[in-house]
């Protein structure tokens, strides 16, 4: 939800922002904006569209020197995406300028006193209003911009990481965060913010990630000071060494990040049990359960929260909790979890899963859990993010930077990490024999080579896209652990190409969807061999009767589906709770070709973002 960067040193501030914009778009692409200040003038350009699109305006429009500058790409909360309510925004003087991610949700009230004081607005944002308070604050109690900034936001309620600098003090910029993520690169002489440390991991892998309620006043030449908003106490700022690297965070000779993505999956969820599983020694190794094992063993039932793509992860690992280590598990929307009052004891273990660590439904989600006493369990992607900081213990998946909007590697590693943790607990439960273990771990160690074994599937169903892609609607169909593999095709598909699909256990079709069947439907029906495969072939049988079009998902060398169906894509075998790691594969390169297909921006669809910071 809108990346911000900024930059303060003795480099042109511009192709910093520029390129860092590019980076964070990802985070949000309806506008953009920069200014830039080299001592004597502010120049600011901003438009609505994309990153590349300011940038073809701005260098028309302004010169591009100066030291200091902000830049903004937006995804729209407040005001409708047009040049107006495009960032940075000008205080009512012009002294001031700022950046804004996140919400400020009393703007309104504010916007009202501030409007008797005199001052005027140019755009529906919330941000103009946090600009022009700040200012106010300013000059009433003739302050310093930093203590201003601080007496302002203890004004405000919402979310925030902003960047905010004055024409009279060209050698500083001012930075908050509640909610919202911002880091601090450190290099010699020059400082950064961005977002996230993608836009300045080739000049520093030194960055201080600011924790909520915190500022930070970013002197030239001189240094970075953290203070607390609320309490004004100094604070000594952690600087952390980044890991990321540059090839990390480009495409990498793929056409699309997505792809890239998708293809990545078997080094990735390598990676992810990389350390973890230890097949030789008939072990799983994983600290944050190991330290908790306690926790885990006496939980009543493992409640899992999340959002989108990472909520069907977490079904997945429903089936896999309970069949494995015999454990309830009851998988919640974050958002409708956090909202309705639920019933939550320290006896409850949560799992929140997230890729981004930002979405601010999980995170709003985790604290409601523990502030019941529930032990809280993190699945996250992003190092060092809020989930992550926010929970009581965790896992990480390794799944490296997934930039592409629809999420692919991180739905995959997720299940990994899931599965891990299901696997540590049935031994420790002596829920699965020791052989069982054995041979799961060996299975489980065999993914990603299957993974890889899935992926040569690609031209050919890239020639299924062909045939289906002016389709209205899809229906996608799974029985079992299955089933979350077929929302997520469903989301895939309608997320990146805008073509209305919906996913559905098998059996309940029968039950309202089959009145959709009809030569123009096609559905794509997950039958593996050992997943209730009878059953589903009787599925299939019911949508053949009824003329629709049938993509079957299989094990490799079935012969009863490929009889029925007009397609089937094979996937290689394996135990039946590792099928969604296989099974997904060709349901992401479908959606892919699909919306290529039909020319969208696959990176970026419209109307989303890839980590959703606002409710
Ligand atoms: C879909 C997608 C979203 C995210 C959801 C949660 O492809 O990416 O549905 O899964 O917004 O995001 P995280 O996992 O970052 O909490």
């Amino acid at each position: 939800m809108c990346g911000i960067v900024g930059y303060i040193g003795y480099r042109e501030a511009y192709p910093i922002i520029l390129k860092g914009l590019q980076r964070l778009e990802y985070r949000g692409y309806d506008s953009a904006g920069i200014a830039l200040y080299d001592g004597n003038n502010i120049k600011l350009s901003k438009t609505k569209g994309k990153v590349a699109d300011l940038k073809s305006r701005l260098e028309k429009e302004i010169s591009t020197d100066g030291s200091l500058g902000i830049g903004h790409t937006r995804w729209a909360t407040h005001g409708v995406p047009n040049d107006v309510n495009s960032h940075p925004h000008y205080s009512n003087s012009g002294d001031l300028v700022i950046i804004h991610n996140g919400i400020i949700e009393n703007y309104d009230s504010i916007k009202k006193e501030l409007i008797k004081r005199g001052y005027t607005f140019k755009s529906d944002t919330d941000t103009e209003v946090l600009v022009n308070l700040i200012e106010e604050v300013k000059k009433k109690d003739d302050i310093k911009l930093g203590k201003a900034v601080q007496i302002a936001l203890n004004e405000v309620v919402g979310a925030y990481a902003i960047a905010v600098f004055d024409r009279n003090k060209p050698d500083e910029i001012i930075v908050a965060k509640l909610g919202s993520p911002l880091a601090i690169g450190i290099g010699d002489n020059e400082f950064f913010i961005a977002s996230d440390a993608s836009p300045f991991i080739e000049y520093t892998n030194n960055a201080i990630y600011l924790e909520d309620e915190e500022m930070a006043i970013i002197r030239r030449n001189k240094d970075v000071k953290v203070r607390s908003i609320k309490s004004d106490a100094l604070i000594e700022p952690y600087i952390q060494e980044l890991k990321l690297n540059l090839e990390e965070i480009e495409k990498g000779g793929f056409d699309h990040f997505m792809l890239k993505e998708i293809f990545e999956q078997p080094r990735a969820i390598r990676d992810t049990f990389r350390g973890r599983l230890l097949t030789d020694e008939a072990i799983v190794k994983m600290s944050g359960v190991e330290d908790n094992m306690k926790k885990f063993l006496n939980a009543d039932r493992i409640i899992v929260v999340a959002c989108g793509t990472s909520w069907h992860a977490g079904l997945v690992s429903e089936y896999i909790f309970e069949d494995l280590a015999r454990i309830p598990v009851e998988v919640e929307y974050a958002s409708e979890f956090r909202y309705r009052n639920p019933v939550i004891t320290e006896k409850d273990v949560v799992i929140a899963i997230s890729q981004s660590g930002e979405t601010a439904d999980t995170l709003a989600a985790i604290k409601l859990a523990k502030s019941k006493g529930a032990f809280v369990f993190g699945v996250c992607n992003v190092v060092g993010s809020s989930i992550a900081r926010e929970t009581d213990a965790g896992a990480y998946t390794h799944a490296g930077p997934e930039i592409g909007v629809a999420s692919t590697k991180a739905f995959t590693t997720q299940i990994t990490v899931l599965t891990l943790m299901a696997l540590r607990l049935a031994r420790a439960k002596g829920t699965i024999s020791s052989s069982d273990f054995r041979r799961y771990l060996i299975e489980l160690e065999l993914i990603p080579e299957k993974v890889k074994k899935a992926l040569e599937s690609d031209a050919y169903v890239k020639t299924i896209a062909d045939i289906y892609k002016n389709a209205k609607n899809f229906l996608y169909l799974g029985r079992g652990f299955n089933f979350p593999v077929a929302l997520e095709g469903a989301l895939k598909l309608k997320e990146i190409s805008y073509i209305h699909a919906e996913g559905y256990p098998a059996a309940e079709m029968k039950h309202g969807p089959i009145a959709l069947i009809d030569e123009q439907m096609p559905v794509a029906v997950i039958a593996t061999k050992k997943g209730h495969y009878e059953k589903v072939v009787s599925n299939i049988q019911e949508i053949k009767s009824r003329k629709g079009k049938i993509i079957g998902i299989v094990t490799e060398g079935d012969k009863t589906v490929k009889d029925l169906a007009d397609h089937v894509i094979e996937v290689p075998e394996t135990e039946e709770f590792l099928t969604p790691l296989l099974t997904t594969i060709p349901l992401q390169l479908l959606s892919y070709h699909i919306a290529v297909m039909l020319d969208k921006n696959v990176d970026q669809p419209r109307n989303l973002a890839k980590s959703v910071t606002v409710e």
